[in-house]
This record gives structure tokens, C-alpha cells and sequence, in this order.
């Protein structure tokens, strides 16, 4: 190469290296003003996932304290239907949304929304209903911020066994046997049919034989879990010995039923939730749940801010320690009545 061509590489390289650190620069938080993240919730009535939400706004407003950042969050409730989701997926892209967060309505469908987002370039955040892995891998821009759902399964059922094991009160009809009821959330929600198996399974891996008398799909749902233990009240009344609620909220339903039904406290079931959400927490602080098991909200709803901030604003996500490049997974932990008051604000 001649000196001159020599020289000219060498000025070409020193502009593109300008130019390339000078966008680097401008992608990078700082000259960003603001972000815009739109968040799509399955149902802002779920008790769980609007506390949720509330932690993920705080959050949002602690790191633009941090960082200078405006941080705009627009939430929609898709009301548990998936069309009414896609349909606000395609109005959060056209208004500009940097990040889009999606707890899906229908778990096994996500093909429209990620169509959407990747055709405008915009990463997804899923969040609380998992979906397939295969889904995720569908492109490169897709994440997943959740909790580690056997272990939830595995807890409750620690707590039970403990329960049967600590109290002879808890086998009423003193055969040795933990006759149990559950109530189980939406078909087909990880969730549902991880912890309905995990926790019964925990139970006899305790050594406790266990004797199944019912189930109910109550959906995650207060009322619904009433009406179906009224029902499995009329059908078992004495001889159930055990509720177990894959959530907070259905084991809070249990409760009413037997409040209704003007059962003396002293001869209720042992009854365990999952989730730990504020009325999870007073129900243990009252004696009546002998435990739950936290679903650590306020750690997805910052993993999943702290992605969202990353990805909208090109930082780096090599910092979050991400499973596999695309998942966070925050850990249970198993709330008794002696550990409560850490949890209560
Ligand atoms: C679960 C939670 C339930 C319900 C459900 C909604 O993780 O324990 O209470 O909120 O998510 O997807």
C-alpha cells in the first residue's frame, strides 16, 4: 500500500470511529431523556399482579430519581382477553413504546405480539405466565421475568407437613392420614399444575400419607374459591384436614367459606396459600393460614424494570446475570407466622 492510500485508511477509520462512538454515545442512558414502556396486564383485578404492578411503578420512579431518566409507564388491562392483548400491543408500538411488557392472557399464544414486536424492532418482556421455551426462542428480543415454580409447589407443601407433624390437632380423625382439598388456579397456568403437584408430592416425600377428597378450579379468584369450598364443605364438612390453595387469594375464599358457614375456628382445616400478597400476610398473622410462601413481587417487578431500562435505553443487560440470555427467575420463601412481621409493611 502506498503512504498516501496508507493515510487515507487511517483518516477513514479515525471518522468512522468518531461516528461510531459518538451514536454508541447517544444510545447509551445518559443523552436518552425518557423512555416509554408499555406493560399489558392478563387482569388488573388479580390481586397478585396489580401489587405487582404498584412495586414495578415505584421502581420506575426510584431509577429515574437515579438515573435523570423520565421513565413513562402506560398500562392496559387486556380483561382476560387475548385479542383485546394483541389489539394493545399494536396501539403501545404505534404510540412509540420503547419496551413492551406482556403477561399474557392465553399462555400458549404469543405468536401475534411477537410478530408485531419483532417487525418494529421492539424487545418483549413476558412476565408472570410463562410461555413454551420454544416461543422464547422465536427471536432474539424476547425475555421472560418470573419465579421458580416448583419450589413455590415444594414450600407449601413443607408447611403442611410441618403443620400435621407439630399439631395432632391437624389429623382430626386421628388415622394417620392427611385428608386434603385443593383449589387450584386457571387450567393450564404454570403455576396451577406445578404447585398442585409439587406440594402434595412434598408432602408424601415427608413421609405423610395424604388422601385426596377434592379438587376445584377457582381460577386465582376469591369468590369462585369460596363457592367451591362451600360446595366440598357440604360434601366433606369434618373430614377435610387440609386446604390446599395454589394461591393467596383462594385460600382467603376457603376462609370465607367456613366463616359463612359458622365453623368454630378451632375445628378448621390447616390451610396454606402461595404468593404472601398483604391480606396473604394478615391471614397468617391472625392464625388463620398456617402459612404461605412469598412470591417475591417487588424482585420480579425490579428485574423486570431494571430489563426494561437496559433494553430501552441499548445498556447493558450482561449485568442482570440473565438465565440463558432471555430469563429472570426470582427464588420463594416460606412465610410462618413467627416470620411474618419481616414481610408486613
Ligand atoms: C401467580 C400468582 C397468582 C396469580 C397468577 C396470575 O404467580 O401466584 O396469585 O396472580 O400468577 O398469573
Amino acid at each position: 500500500m502506498g503512504k498516501r492510500k496508507g493515510l487515507a485508511v487511517i483518516w477513514m477509520l479515525c471518522i468512522s470511529m468518531v461516528l461510531c462512538s459518538g451514536c454508541r454515545r447517544e444510545r447509551k442512558g445518559q443523552e436518552i431523556e425518557s423512555i416509554r414502556i408499555g406493560v399489558t396486564v392478563y387482569d388488573q383485578y388479580d390481586t397478585f399482579v396489580s401489587q405487582l404492578m404498584e412495586s414495578f411503578k415505584i421502581y420506575a420512579r426510584k431509577k429515574t430519581g437515579e438515573t435523570g431518566i423520565a421513565i413513562n409507564i402506560d398500562v392496559y388491562n387486556a380483561s382476560a382477553s387475548q385479542s383485546t392483548q394483541n389489539a394493545q400491543v399494536e396501539e403501545m408500538l404505534e404510540n412509540g413504546c420503547d419496551v413492551i411488557c406482556v403477561n399474557l392472557v392465553d399462555r400458549t399464544d404469543p405468536t401475534t405480539i411477537i410478530d408485531m414486536a419483532e417487525n418494529d424492532n421492539v424487545p418483549v418482556i413476558f412476565f408472570n405466565r410463562e410461555l413454551v421455551a420454544e416461543d422464547l426462542e422465536r427471536w432474539n428480543q424476547l425475555y421472560y421475568v418470573g419465579a421458580k415454580a416448583f419450589e413455590s409447589g415444594i414450600m407449601e407443601g413443607e408447611i403442611a407437613a410441618d403443620a400435621f407433624k407439630k399439631d395432632p390437632a391437624a389429623d382430626k380423625n386421628g388415622d394417620g392420614i392427611f385428608q386434603y382439598m385443593i383449589l387450584e388456579g386457571e387450567a393450564g397456568h404454570q403455576d396451577s399444575i406445578v404447585r398442585t403437584e409439587y406440594s402434595v408430592s412434598t408432602i408424601t416425600d415427608n413421609g405423610i400419607e395424604v388422601e385426596k377428597l377434592g379438587y376445584a378450579i377457582a381460577n386465582w379468584n376469591r369468590a369462585q374459591a369460596q363457592t367451591k369450598t362451600a360446595q366440598m364443605l357440604n360434601e366433606y364438612g369434618e373430614k377435610i384436614e387440609l386446604i390446599l390453595a395454589n394461591n393467596d387469594d383462594m385460600a382467603l375464599g376457603a376462609i370465607d367459606a367456613l366463616k359463612a358457614a359458622e365453623i368454630d375456628p378451632q375445628d378448621w382445616p390447616v390451610i396454606v396459600g402461595i404468593d404472601g400478597t398483604d391480606v396473604g400476610l394478615e391471614a397468617v398473622k391472625n392464625g388463620e393460614m398456617a402459612g404461605t410462601v412469598y412470591n417475591d413481587k417487588e424482585g420480579q417487578a425490579r428485574g423486570m424494570l431494571d430489563l426494561a431500562y437496559a433494553l430501552a435505553t441499548e445498556g447493558d443487560t450482561s449485568v442482570l446475570n440473565l438465565e440463558d440470555g432471555k430469563y429472570i427467575r426470582l427464588p420463594y420463601q416460606k412465610i410462618l407466622s413467627e416470620d411474618v412481621y419481616r414481610y408486613l409493611k
